[in-house]
């Protein structure tokens, strides 16, 4: 069987970073363009976080990029445990001072009121300041090129109103492109089909990446946009295996 490292052995052409996933980088002519904010947008359970995990491991592992991720979502046993099993060992690559993972879980508990000093902050403000704190804490430890916020939902859906939302993702949009490094950030999937509503987080990422489960087995994976990219639009297949994701870039996606 070929090794994580020949399977995912996209090498990402100038100024682009590989997405550490090969049929991915067919599809977006050789990889992220870097130090861009790239969404990754999914229906629960569709591969979000296993997409950006092997985003940061094939960074540290294949281009001896340092990564850091970011989970808001889960703990850091959980992560490392569920990755080990799809072979990436973070464990390993946290230890040799390559990468970082940072429990923003606690941005998420956040009561409705809490006081800076004597200042009363609501709740919602909050977490999204301590996670901007968290992004720039761990960003002059680790100096990473690559970085996962993984995810924006929980947080954002505290601001019932689009008006709220927007500004607030347009902070974690500026706070990861302020880093320099190349970013993934996730969020959830609200809608889908024709008439399906934008999300704020789709009008303020550089690039846009949509992961669904269209019927019982069947995967799809579409760019929505990229900007300053020649990419492919079309909706392709993927598959979650043992080694994480795979897109059949050359196949065709019949909904
Ligand atoms: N070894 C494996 N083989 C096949 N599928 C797997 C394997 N390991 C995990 N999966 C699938 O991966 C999916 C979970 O991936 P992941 O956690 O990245 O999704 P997610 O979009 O981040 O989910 P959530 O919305 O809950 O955060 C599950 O649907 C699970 O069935
Ligand atoms: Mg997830």
């Amino acid at each position: 069987m070929a090794s994580r490292e020949e399977k995912s052995g996209s090498s990402g052409s100038a100024g682009k970073l590989g997405s550490g996933i090969q049929g991915l980088d067919v599809l977006l002519e050789g990889g992220f363009n870097a130090g861009r904010v790239v969404l990754v947008l999914g229906e629960p359970g569709t591969g979000k976080t296993i997409l950006c995990s092997q985003f940061l491991h094939y960074g540290v592992t294949q281009k001896d990029e340092k990564g850091v991720f970011i989970g808001i979502n889960e703990s850091k046993s959980r992560f490392l445990s569920e990755m080990l099993e799809l072979g990436m060992d973070f464990a390993k690559l946290e230890k040799d001072g390559k990468f970082a993972y940072v429990d923003a879980t606690e941005v998420r508990r956040i009561p409705e009121q809490a006081r800076v000093g004597r200042i009363p902050v609501g709740g919602r403000e909050l977490g999204i300041v301590n996670l901007m704190d968290l992004i720039q804490e761990a960003i002059e430890k680790v100096s990473p090129k690559r970085v996962v916020v993984d995810s924006i939902s929980d947080l954002i859906f505290r601001f019932p109103r689009i008006e709220e939302r927007r500004p607030v993702v347009l902070d974690i949009v500026e706070a990861l492109e302020a880093t320099g490094a190349t970013s993934l950030l996730t969020s959830e999937l609200l809608s889908t089909g024709e008439s399906r509503t934008l999300q704020p987080e789709e009008y303020l990422a550089e690039g846009v990446i949509i992961l669904r489960q269209l019927r019982k087995g069947i995967r799809g994976i579409q760019i929505l946009k990229m900007r300053g990219s020649k990419i492919d639009t079309r909706p392709r297949p993927y598959a979650i295996r043992d080694k994480g994701i795979e897109v059949y870039a050359t196949e065709e996606l019949y909904e």
